[in-house]
C-alpha cells in the first residue's frame, strides 16, 4: 500500500517513514527541503534497508500539487507533516506561516478529493489547549485562543479538516495532537536538525553539552510547580512515529468511529525542566552548564496528556522513557558533531 508522507525528511516525518517501511508500507516522500536535507534519505535507508521514493515538491505551488497527485492517484493514505513550526518566527512572519501551513493543507485536501482512498493524518499540537484548566489534558479540554500564528495554524487546520469531513464523506481524517516530541532514532541515523540557535529545550541541552552553546537558560524558576520550573510531557519521537502508523491502520481498516477523530499523543507523565536536565546528566554522564533565567513569554506553566483515549481507542501507548529519549538525543548530537 502506497502512503504519501509530506515533510517526510523532517524530524517527526523521517521517523514516521522508518516506522511505515518497517511495517511494509510503500512510502512516497515529498519535502521542499526548506528545513531538512537530502541526507535524511540515507539515514532512512540505512535503518530500513529501503530507500523511499522522493520528490522535492513545494506544496505552496498549487499546480505542482495537482501534477503530483495526478501521477500518484493510487495513494492509500496521506500523512501530512509539511509545515513551519517555529513559534517565535511565526509571530514575526504571520503571513508566511498562514501560507505555509494553511494554503498547503487546502491544496492537499483538494487533490485528495480525486483519490479512491482518502485517508488523512494531520500533525496537530497540544498548543491548541493553551494553559488547560485541568491536568492531565483530555481531548475534551476546550481549545483556547492561540498564543501565536503557529498555534493558530494548527487550530485553523483542524477546523478546515472538520468542515471538509462534514461534506466529503469519503474523506477520513485523524488529527494527532503532539505534546513535546524529543529524542532521535536509537541508531543515530536520523534525528532533529535545528537550523541556527535551537528554540526547543532538548536540542539546546545537547548543543550546550557538546560545547556549541555556552549555557542553557532555564526559562523561569518561580512557577507554581514543585521545583519552580515548567512542566511538559516529553514523548520519544519513535513512540510518536509509531502512533502515526497505528492511526493510519485504523483508517485503512475502517475502524474509525467518525470521519474526523483526534487524539492526544503524550506519555501522560509531566516532567519539569530541571527533571529533564537531570535525566540528560544521568544518561550522558555530563554536567550541564545552566542557570535559572527570566520566564519566556508565551510559555504555559504545565501541560501533560491524558492518554486514555489514545491507549484505549487507538490501542497505542508509549514504550520509551525520558531517559531513553535523552540518551538517543545525546547519541545523535555526538554523531552529527563527529564526537
Ligand atoms: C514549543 C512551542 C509549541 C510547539 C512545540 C514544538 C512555545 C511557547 N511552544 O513547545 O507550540 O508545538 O515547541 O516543538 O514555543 N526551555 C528552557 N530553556 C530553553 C528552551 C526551553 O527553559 O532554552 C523550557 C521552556 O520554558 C519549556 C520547556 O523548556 O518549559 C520546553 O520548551 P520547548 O522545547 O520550547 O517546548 P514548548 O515551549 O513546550
Amino acid at each position: 500500500m502506497k502512503i504519501l508522507v509530506t515533510g517526510g525528511l523532517g524530524f517527526i516525518g523521517s521517523h514516521t517513514v522508518v516506522e511505515l517501511q518497517n511495517e511494509g508500507f510503500e512510502v512516497v516522500v515529498i519535502d521542499d527541503l526548506s528545513n531538512s536535507s537530502l541526507q535524511v534519505l540515507d539515514g532512512i535507508t540505512a535503518i530500513t534497508g529501503v530507500r523511499p521514493y522522493f520528490e522535492k515538491l513545494d506544496l505552496k505551488i498549487k499546480n505542482d500539487v495537482k501534477a503530483f497527485f495526478k501521477n500518484h492517484n493510487d495513494l492509500a493514505g496521506v500523512i501530512h507533516f509539511a509545515a513551519s513550526k517555529a513559534v517565535g518566527e511565526s509571530v514575526n512572519e504571520p503571513l508566511m506561516y498562514y501560507e505555509n501551513n494553511i494554503n498547503t493543507l487546502v491544496y492537499v485536501l483538494q487533490e485528495m478529493a480525486n483519490l479512491d482512498k482518502q485517508n488523512f493524518i494531520f500533525s496537530s499540537s497540544c498548543t491548541v489547549y493553551g494553559q488547560a484548566d485541568e491536568l492531565p489534558i483530555t481531548e475534551n479540554a476546550p481549545v483556547k485562543p492561540a498564543e501565536s500564528p503557529y498555534g493558530n495554524t494548527k487550530q485553523i487546520g483542524e477546523e478546515i479538516i472538520k468542515d471538509t469531513c462534514k461534506v466529503q464523506e469519503k474523506l477520513n481524517c485523524i488529527a494527532l495532537r503532539y505534546f513535546n516530541p524529543i529524542g532521535a532514532h536509537p541508531s543515530a541515523e536520523i534525528g532533529e536538525l535545528p537550523i541556527g540557535v535551537p528554540q526547543n529545550l532538548v536540542p539546546f541541552i545537547t548543543q550546550t553539552a557538546i560545547g556549541i552553546r555556552e549555557q542553557l537558560s532555564v526559562f523561569g524558576g518561580d512557577y507554581p510547580t514543585p521545583d519552580g520550573t515548567c512542566i511538559r510531557d516529553y514523548i520519544h519521537v519513535v513512540d510518536l512515529a509509531k502512533a502515526h502508523v497505528v492511526a493510519l491502520q485504523r483508517l485503512l481498516s475502517g475502524k474509525n468511529d467518525s470521519n474526523f477523530e483526534f487524539f492526544n499523543l503524550g506519555t501522560g507523565k509531566g516532567s519539569s525542566v530541571l527533571e529533564a536536565i537531570q535525566s540528560f546528566e544521568k544518561v550522558s554522564g555530563k554536567k550541564l552548564n545552566y542557570k535559572i533565567a527570566d520566564r519566556r513569554e508565551g510559555d504555559v506553566i504545565s501541560a501533560y496528556a491524558d492518554t486514555n483515549k489514545a491507549n484505549e481507542v487507538l490501542g497505542w501507548k508509549t514504550e520509551l522513557t525520558l531517559d531513553d529519549a535523552m540518551a538517543s538525543a545525546w547519541k545523535w548530537e555526538k554523531k552529527i558533531r563527529n564526537k
